[in-house]
């Protein structure tokens, strides 16, 4: 089968691997019909992620159609067209049990932090992803769901991710009635972000990015006001500005260790990489937040990281709150949101590109050039 092969960083080119096989009886082999490339794939494409081997194939968020069961699957059948969260989770253990579905304890044994995670690297368990034909997806009793028969699939492809984990961002920020909300990043999960503080009764979202394209589409997406970081001397001095010199109520993290801003944190942590990721949009939030605030953190880092102001977050009394999203257990209530239109997640898909050009795809999205806020890659199969 055709899939998305990972040679290194910067590096990536689409070969022929071998079909994925059942292993365990409550496997299933899915044949993907999209799959999108997404910030945290960019991690991996730069290289800024551990044990990120050669051979392997990234891809988190995808949909496709049941091929083949193990003997013990019994929520999905074979010829179900289905969505697939990101994390791979057993549905049993303490922390599924709690709807931690992205803290899973057996998915990923060699880790005690994150579950495991489709085409993420041995950190996240060295699962094969979706950026390809054909994936096995492990505990199909548990994450793989239907997708509902008048879901456009370009919306279901966003419920894998971008959807739940700008949803859970804005619900880890507290959000009272009022609330002044900033969100760093506008790229596709800030934007989804911005647009479901206004579920929780945000009464002002302010967003910040570099990218005048994405400013401009999330102005119109998440009727927000937008700001681009370039032009200011200090993005926490202006936020400061802009909210009497009280600071945000909540701030959200949708940038992670990609940011750029600060020379500093781009050297230490994406170039030399001497921490895990450049924590420039961590530093603005928690600076930039007020006294007793929340910041809400899905931004994704390396397992450590340093040059965090922790003395900031304990003087100033704040609340961190982070994770993976727990996709599973966001999943009903925003299928009906996308059912109802209250979001239109396909909206933000820019790009659909064959999966035999996924190294194009990286270089456009990774660069953000041609205006690129979300590509889906679609195999040759699903083009029929
Ligand atoms: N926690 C989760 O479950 C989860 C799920 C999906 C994605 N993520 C993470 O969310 C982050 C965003 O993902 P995406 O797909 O939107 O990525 P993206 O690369 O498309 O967007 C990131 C945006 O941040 C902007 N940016 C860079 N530095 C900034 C700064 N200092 N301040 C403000 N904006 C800045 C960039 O210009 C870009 O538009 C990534 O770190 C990704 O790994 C987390
Ligand atoms: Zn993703
Ligand atoms: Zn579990």
């Amino acid at each position: 089968m055709l899939a998305m092969n990972y040679r290194g960083p910067q590096r990536v080119r689409v070969s022929h691997k071998p079909m994925p096989e059942i292993k365990h009886p409550e496997d299933a082999i899915v044949r993907v019909t999209r799959s999108c490339i997404c910030g945290s794939d960019l991690h991996l494409y730069n290289g800024n992620v551990p044990d990120t081997r050669v051979g392997m194939t990234f891809g988190h968020e995808f949909i496709g159609i049941v091929e083949e069961i193990g003997s013990e699957v019994h929520k999905v059948k074979v010829g179900d067209h289905v969505l697939v969260p990101f994390n791979i989770a057993c549905g049993k253990c303490h922390f599924c049990r709690q709807g931690l579905y992205g803290n899973c304890h057996e998915s990923n044994t060699q880790a005690t932090a994150v579950g495991g995670i489709f085409g993420y690297s041995h950190t996240a368990g060295g699962y094969d992803g979706g950026q390809a034909e054909f994936v096995r997806v492990p505990y199909a009793n548990v994450g793989p769901t239907v997708i509902p028969p008048d879901m456009d699939p370009d919306d279901a492809v966003m419920l894998t991710d971008v959807v739940p984990t700008g949803y859970q961002a804005a619900e880890m920020g507290g959000i009272q009635p009022g609330d002044t909300v900033v969100v760093f990043g506008a790229g596709p999960v800030g934007i989804m972000a911005a647009r479901c503080c206004w579920l929780f009764g945000a009464g002002r979202v302010i967003v910040l990015d570099q990218y005048e394209y994405r400013l401009e589409f999330v102005r119109n997406y998440a009727n927000c006001e937008v700001y681009n970081f370039k032009e200011m001397d200090d993005p926490v001095v202006f936020i400061k500005k802009i909210t009497d010199w009280m600071g945000a109520d909540v701030v959200i993290d949708a940038v992670g260790a990609e940011a750029a801003g600060s020379a500093l944190q781009t050297i230490t942590g994406r170039k030399t990489l001497l921490q895990a990721g450049s924590a420039t949009a961590l530093h603005w939030a928690i600076n930039s937040v007020k006294k007793g605030g929340i910041v809400s953190i899905v931004g994704v880092y390396g397992p450590t990281d340093n040059l965090v102001p922790i003395g900031n977050v304990v003087n100033k009394g704040l609340t961190l709150r982070a994770n993976q999203a727990s996709v599973k257990r966001l999943l009903p209530r925003l299928i009906e949101h996308v059912q109802n239109g209250i979001l239109n997640p396909k909206a933000l898909i820019t790009h659909r590109i064959p999966l035999e050009e996924a190294a194009d795809a990286y270089r456009m999205f990774s660069s953000k050039l041609d205006n690129c806020i979300k590509p889906v890659l679609i195999p040759p199969s699903a083009r029929m």
